[in-house]
């Protein structure tokens, strides 16, 4: 018996369906091929406006919209409390806070916290000299000896996570681009600076936080040598035991939700790493003082097997502590879109159809990454058109994250809609069958499956913040989970989802206490929606059914 964690009173984030917006490639307004907030704003109707024919979101994740050097693309900040040029200007973004708010539509921050970009005022003082004003911000240290580094740190987008600073001679720390120093999270007027800029944005409506990259918050200020342990590169080659997961990053996530006394509207949701200490439930805390949400890396890069998903419910969800709450997302900026990752040796399409109904009705927030309700591929690009600098450090032995940032398509047109002009990463080959202005109009879309699958889940309580439990079937490639919730006049309402996550035809047993049913909906096109269900049913290759029991 797995139960989803129940929370008394339940917030607007766990019925919530988000979605993340990449402000680079969702819409172009000015025809310079960047995405922009005026674009976005412009496309605010086809997220949410009340009607079926839109697909019904509840929330939006933006991506980094700070100005930025964009050496990682808005996740080396400049200045934390306004707007990067090519995305608008403040004025803009209220603009379209307003607009979304109107519509019922909640929008959260992307705060990155553990580093800001070279080129932000605090960094410029801070490298000038010792004793300047900001001398302790980030994280300096002497080497070694001449030429020795301090430690044998690596920065997670390769090479060593220490840069020598002439001007101060020594060396700062970034654990990911050398343009991205590291904030010194154990010096207190860090806290005091970030915590003003969280209240900037809260105090101008904003509905929340994603919290970038918090594993790395805290590292030993000793600087101790990480553990040679075996990898594929510098940075798996050694064991993260003093660079990253020390206990006051804790600490920190403790004070930010207190933070939000003063806006209890407002959630946090961290991006931790599968590998923290106590796994990404231990961002969670006591179930009341840390994160509202975690990410889950484990599904973020799990392959198309039902044993993965179980684990997912029987270890992952239920080491959530009661009061936390677990997040369903498959795809984001930096993994190659699950419609190719589940798909590598079978039928993308039928899987991606089938993991859109495992993403509503397993116990959790769900997060959707632009473009996936569309089936939108990971672009295949060559090395002159890559802009990620992580993507051509490792190209082409990883996949890397630039083939799916690729700009949204919106119509079969000249650059998919998106942009007038040359978009700044090529479109995906296949706009032309791929896009928001045919799949609207084609119920047999993947994106009518979207639409049909969060209208079902808003107007269940069981799929929302129902419990959960695993359902036996004796076929191990088919997974079976039942949601369920009490309703108000005393009855239960009662879900199952049955997935075949195999490449064929199986026949699933039901049990005898969900043989009085019927049939929600089939993910696959062919088989007939609606309908009695009987005590063995045929499910057809990675073919997904959503079933209400009634007793
Ligand atoms: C997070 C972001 C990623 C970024 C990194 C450094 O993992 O999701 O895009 O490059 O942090 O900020
Ligand atoms: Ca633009």
């Amino acid at each position: 018996m797995v139960d989803a964690p129940r929370v008394p009173g339940n917030s607007w984030w766990q019925s919530a369906v988000f979605y993340q917006i990449y402000p680079w490639s969702f819409k172009d307004s000015n025809g310079d091929g960047i995405g922009d907030l005026q674009g976005i704003q412009s496309r605010l109707n086809y997220l949410r406006d009340g009607t079926p024919a839109s697909l019904g979101v509840d929330a939006v994740w933006l991506s980094p919209i700070y100005p930025s050097p964009m050496k990682d693309f808005g996740y080396d900040v400049s200045d934390y409390c306004s707007v990067d040029p090519r995305f608008g200007t403040l004025s803009d973004f209220d603009s379209l806070l307003r607009e979304a708010h109107r519509r019922g539509l909640r929008v959260i921050m992307d705060l990155v916290l553990n580093h800001t970009s070279d080129q932000h005022p605090w960094f410029i003082d801070s490298r000038s000299s010792r004793n300047s004003p900001k001398a302790d911000w980030y994280c300096w240290a002497d080497g070694r000896s001449l030429f020795r580094r301090p430690s044998n740190w690596n920065a997670r987008f390769g090479g060593s996570s220490w840069t020598w600073e002439p001007t101060r001679r020594q060396y700062y720390l970034h654990s990911f681009l050398k343009k991205q120093p590291d904030l010194n999270w154990q010096h207190p007027p860090v806290r005091e600076a970030m915590w003003d800029v969280a209240r900037f944005w809260l105090d101008r409506g904003v509905d929340g936080f994603r919290l970038d990259a918090i594993n790395w918050l805290g590292k030993d200020l000793r600087w101790p040598d990480n553990p040679f342990r075996f990898g594929w590169r510098g940075y798996t080659r050694q064991e993260h035991r003093y660079d990253r997961d020390q206990p006051v990053t804790h600490e920190i996530m403790k004070e930010l939700r207190q933070l939000l006394s003063a806006y209890p509207h407002a959630v946090l949701i961290g991006e931790a790493a599968a590998d923290t200490p106590g796994g990404p439930a231990a961002f969670y805390g006591q179930g009341d003082d840390e994160l509202h949400l975690v990410f889950d890396f484990r599904l973020l890069k799990s392959p198309w097997r039902a044993d993965r998903f179980r684990q997912f419910l029987t270890d992952h969800v239920s080491a959530i502590p009661k009061g936390g709450w677990a997040t369903i997302v498959f795809s984001n900026h930096d993994q190659p879109r699950h419609i190719d990752r589940y798909g590598q040796d079978g039928d993308a399409d039928a899987r991606a159809r089938a993991a859109a109904l495992l993403l509503f009705t397993l116990p959790g927030t769900p997060f959707l990454y632009y473009g996936e309700e569309l089936g939108m591929r990971n672009a295949k690009l060559r090395y002159r058109e890559l802009r990620d600098p992580y993507t051509k450090r490792f190209w082409p032995f990883r996949p890397g994250r630039d083939p799916a940032r690729t700009p949204m398509q919106w119509d079969a047109s000249y650059q998919a809609g998106f942009t007038t002009g040359r978009p700044w990463l090529p479109i995906a080959a296949q706009s032309a069958e791929l896009n928001v202005a045919d799949e609207a109009t084609d119920p047999r879309s993947l994106l009518s499956l979207y639409k049909r699958l969060i209208e079902q889940r808003r107007a269940s309580h069981a799929l929302t913040v129902g419990g959960c439990s695993l359902v036996q079937a004796e076929a191990s490639d088919c997974l079976l989970y039942e949601r369920m919730a009490q309703l108000e006049d005393g009855t239960t309402e009662r879900m199952l989802t049955m997935v075949n996550f195999s490449e064929r035809q199986v026949d699933v047993t039901v049990p005898q206490s969900v043989l009085h049913g019927r049939v929600l909906l089939s993910t696959n096109p062919a088989s007939v929606d609606a309908g009695r269900i009987s005590r063995c049913m045929k499910l057809a290759p990675n073919e997904g059914r959503l079933i209400q029991i009634l007793n």
